[in-house]
């Protein structure tokens, strides 16, 4: 009796103590200080990756989202000394002789016009590559070159379902290169748009095809995505065509352009033979192949040209003007139809500004780039102001504002350039951050923001400082990334791989010497070696480790060499034994109680010696 009578309190007492816990559970979401949003708790992972380029480090860093937590430095274009990246053979095969690129845009592979989380790549504006990274690892697996683009900048930004990545030249150069005069700049240079086809199963790159452009700066771009899928928009620069004191002669004209490239029909042109070949890549003539390219007259020295997430609208940030230039995908499409050109330059029509044009929005001085959320908004950077400014899609109105510190480049929101945004956050990438942190002397750390637009209003929630020099940005909803922990040893192609200790050997053949050896807790397996002066020794070490986390890393005293071997990998490295004598090489990666002992001694005879 007594226990039912409990039990009935009980029941009465639930429902609104169930209510008020809920209520207050509520509120207190509701008024999550900017440190609840962004604490993620120890073992614990953050909800997101970003990954923001490294510019001139030719790195890209990877940050956990929201806590702002740098979790790993990709390199890419510049050696790594820790990983041996740059120093082990393969890896200086893929960085093709160059120790460094600048690295703008990292740029996810899609599917259906969303991250799909299988590879990123990211341009080289210095040496004219694309580079892809494989999300299985986080490793580069291959660079490629683009030729005949001068400086490769408006790349290299994916198509929906990554048929291509685009490049673009952004400092015009003779195509093909050659002497002539400087001077003669606007008889002789020319920019060209870059299409790079990817494999759908291996993400292999190739030259597709190409454009020849007229002389101008191309700056940034965006695929056409739903309604607009086909086309891809590249803004542009410098339609002054100069080519000295830029900073004055490249600012003259009130609108430069974006360039609508019609993709769909340069494949058709190209299956059609209208092409020449320049540098081993099939190149289009706008003058001889009509209703390839269109310019979109856009004030002002535009940067960014980003497309709406319905596909219907194309933003250009008129990096020196106050407003954003929305153009029309529909209107352009009517203007193209009707042949609503206002001239044309080396070919290209040039469409009526009014004929294109469905709005400017009076975002504040100095719009660069545009992302979007998932309630139609969208977000821009504003560099001149040091803010970022919210408006709305559709009626156009700047509905908030907030300041960052100091100078915005870019900005990313989480799968905000595409066809589904998540919204949440966006994350403001700064460029000259004036005293954010403890200072390390004249050069300041850049800085990233990370902003809650969830809300009406944007709140400002955290700081985090970035290496050198993120361009741009890419946020990934993490349960996309699935990346492998271990290679599997039984998967390892490797052709000098070697699966035990039993088959570990040395092969000479002349000055060349192949060492096959393993690494695993805690030995190298040759730990002695002799060879004679003036060999060439080609390491090849396999890990044969297969728990998580356990890499060896191969350092020799006295030398260059250094690499980091991951579990069920194999891979190789050159060392030359120069001068006779004793080296010692050790395990340069800490992987267990006895680290200290994974070592062994390379002995060096003179050639007298014999
Ligand atoms: Cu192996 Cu440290």
């Amino acid at each position: 009796m007594r226990l039912i009578n409990c039990g009935k309190i009980m029941r009465l007492l639930s429902l609104p103590l169930l209510v008020g816990f809920l209520g207050l559970l509520f509120a207190c979401k509701g008024g999550q200080s900017p440190a609840e949003k962004v604490y993620v708790p120890p073992g614990k992972l953050d909800s997101y990756y970003a990954f923001l380029s490294g510019g001139h480090s030719g790195q890209i860093g990877v940050f956990g989202l929201p806590s702002g937590r740098l979790i790993k430095m990709i390199p890419v274009f510049a050696p790594d000394v820790a990983i041996g990246w740059g120093i082990d053979e393969g890896s200086k095969e893929i960085m093709g002789g160059y120790i460094w690129g600048d690295a703008h845009h990292p740029a996810l592979s899609e599917t259906n016009g969303d991250y799909d989380g299988r590879w990123l790549f990211i341009n080289d504006t210095a040496n004219g590559r694309i580079a892809r990274i494989d999300l299985k690892d986080f490793v580069t697996k291959e660079i490629i070159t683009l030729p005949n683009v001068g400086g490769n900048h408006a790349s290299p930004f994916v198509t929906p379902n990554t048929e291509y990545l685009v490049g673009a030249t952004r400092f015009s150069i003779p195509v093909p290169n050659r002497d002539v005069p400087i001077e003669t700049y606007k008889e002789n240079f020319n920019g060209v748009i870059a299409f790079v086809s990817v494999d759908k199963d291996t993400g292999h790159m190739e030259n597709a095809f190409q454009i020849l452009m007229p002389p101008f700066d191309y700056d940034l771009a965006d695929a056409g995505k739903r309604v607009s899928y086909g086309w891809a928009f590249f803004s542009c620069y410098n339609s002054e065509e100069a080519y000295k004191d830029l900073e004055v002669e490249a600012s003259q004209k009130d609108r430069d352009f974006i360039a609508a490239v019609n993709w769909k029909a340069a494949e058709e042109a190209i299956k059609e033979g209208k092409y020449k070949e320049i540098n081993g890549v099939k190149v289009i003539d706008p003058q001889e192949v009509k209703g390839i390219v269109y310019f979109l007259p856009t004030p002002k020295s535009p940067h960014g040209s980003d497309v709406t997430p319905d596909g219907k609208y194309i933003v250009g940030g008129g990096k020196l003007a106050a407003v954003v230039t929305v153009h029309g995908f529909e209107k352009m499409q009517e203007a193209i139809k009707k042949g609503d050109f206002d001239g044309e330059v080396m070919g290209i029509p040039i469409l009526k500004y009014e004929s294109v044009r469905v709005a400017e929005v009076p975002v504040g001085l100095g719009p660069l780039h545009t992302q979007f959320d998932d309630q139609g908004y969208a977000y821009t950077s504003l560099f001149v102001d040091s803010a970022i400014a919210k408006w709305k899609l559709g009626t156009w109105e700047v509905v908030d504002k907030i300041p960052v510190y100091y100078n915005i480049g870019h900005l990313a929101a989480i799968h905000g350039d595409t066809v589904k945004p998540r919204g949440k956050f966006v994350l403001a990438m700064n460029k000259i951050a004036k005293g954010r942190y403890l200072p390390v002397g004249p050069s300041h750390p850049e800085s990233a923001q990370l902003i809650d637009i969830s809300g009406k209003k944007m709140e400002m929630l955290l700081d985090f400082p970035t290496p050198v020099e993120p361009h741009y940005g890419q946020i990934i909803d993490a349960t996309l990334i699935k990346p492998e922990l271990v290679y599997p040893l039984d998967q390892n192609k490797d052709p000098y791989a070697i699966k035990s200790a039993d088959q570990a050997r040395v092969e000479r053949n002349g000055n060349r010497v192949d060492v096959y050896m393993i690494a695993i807790r805690s030995h190298f397996t040759p730990n002695i070696l002799k060879f004679e002066e003036g060999d060439n020794v080609y390491f090849h070490i396999t890990n044969l480790e297969q728990d998580v986390d356990i890499t060896h890393g191969f350092g020799i005293n006295f030398s260059n060499v250094d690499m980091q071997i991951e579990p069920g990998e194999t891979k190789t490295v050159k060392w030359v034994a120069e001068k006779p004598g004793i080296y010692p090489f050790y395990c340069t990666n800490f992987c267990s109680a006895l680290h200290q002992e994974m070592q062994g001694y390379i002995e060096v005879a003179s050639k007298n010696s014999k």
